[in-house]
């Protein structure tokens, strides 16, 4: 298993031997290696069992680093960075040759993040190269929110996981891609598209429903546990399950048809925060109950973070 820790000076020493460390961010953990190099990233793919047509996000510790392997930034761009960096926004970006190719599988964008989590702003701001980090799960499934999920899954292939508690927001960052001719959301995430519409109110959302996605990477069946996952009216989900065997996401009140057991309270008060924190743990736990051999969930209100766990949810129950 890896170690869990705090030591900085550890992760540093690790990247710079172009090895794989573990990091936390607000929204989930990352597998982070050296961005510039090649084989620091060909392992990222390996150990994640990841398709190498499914680019990586590239994080930095400040805008200056940004700019340092971009070629350029347009001025909607720059107000968005200012508004929403550091934060739970991923930023595409025409590349600059810096970058290797196998970073973005190929394309002549690059997606751009500052996370917001002071022990990650600290690793980074020491660095001289920015991280390369997807979510530090086994390819296709849930995303890590804490750093034991990290070692359960990628204990064994990587030796250090810095342990900064569970991730505030929970679900992956918002994607705006400026690569294209009118800005466009690839993937909706920890910054409510109503946020990013004030600054940009022409902003495109691409819907994901394909199972031919435009971007690469996003594919109609992701995040999804092993166990069968079903989404839709509640009531009419009920009908055909077994109680003893059915696992449910709740939103508020608990189903009286089911063992408290095996329900998973994303938010009792209704909070969107709060579910979109909870929402990976939950799907996790539910997923590791051997009782369970089918999960249910209802969709949450179209609205805020709302739209993005919803996103999550159809795209669980898409296997
Ligand atoms: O919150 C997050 O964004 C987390 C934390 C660790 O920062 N990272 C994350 O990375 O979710 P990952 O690799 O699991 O998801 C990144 C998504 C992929 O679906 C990928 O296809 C898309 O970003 N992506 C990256 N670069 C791209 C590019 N140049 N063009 C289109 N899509 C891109
Ligand atoms: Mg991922």
């Amino acid at each position: 298993m890896a170690l869990i820790g705090k030591d900085i000076d550890a992760a540093i020493r690790l990247l710079q031997e172009d090895k794989l460390v573990g990091i936390p961010t607000e929204t989930v953990y990352g597998l982070a290696g050296n961005a510039l190099s090649e084989d620091a990233v060909l392992s990222i793919f390996k150990t994640k069992n990841r398709p190498s047509f499914d680019p990586l996000i590239v994080h930095a510790a400040n805008k200056e680093q940004v700019r340092s392997f971009v070629k350029g930034i347009p001025n909607t761009a720059e107000d968005l960075m200012d508004q929403f960096w550091p934060g739970p926004l991923t930023i595409l970006l025409k590349k600059d040759n810096i970058i290797p190719d196998i970073v973005t599988s190929g394309l002549d964008s690059v997606a751009c993040r500052i996370p917001k989590h002071p022990l990650t702003l600290d690793l980074l701001s020491r660095l001289s190269f920015p991280l390369a980090a997807p979510s530090a799960n086994p390819f296709g499934y849930i995303s890590p929110t804490t750093p034991t999920h990290v070692n359960q899954q990628l204990g064994n292939s990587i030796e250090y996981i810095l342990d900064g508690g569970d991730c505030e927001i929970g679900i992956e960052s918002t994607i705006v891609s400026f690569a294209e001719e009118v800005p466009t959301i690839l993937r909706l995430g920890g910054k409510s598209l109503e946020s990013i519409q004030e600054f940009i109110p022409e902003v495109k959302v691409n819907d994901h429903s394909s199972s031919e996605p435009a971007a690469p990477g996003m594919l109609k069946s992701h995040y999804a546990p092993a166990t069968r996952f079903e989404l839709g009216d509640m009531s009419l989900l009920l009908i055909d399950k077994d109680p003893m065997e059915t696992g449910c996401l709740i939103f508020g009140d608990p189903v009286p048809s089911l063992p408290l057991n095996n329900q998973f309270q994303l938010s009792a008060s209704k909070s969107l925060e709060e579910a979109s924190k909870n929402l990976f743990k939950g799907m996790r736990e539910l997923d590791e109950n051997p009782d369970i051999r089918v999960i249910i969930a209802h969709p949450l209100p179209e609205t805020g973070l709302g739209r993005a766990i919803n996103d999550r949810l159809r795209r669980a129950a898409a296997q």
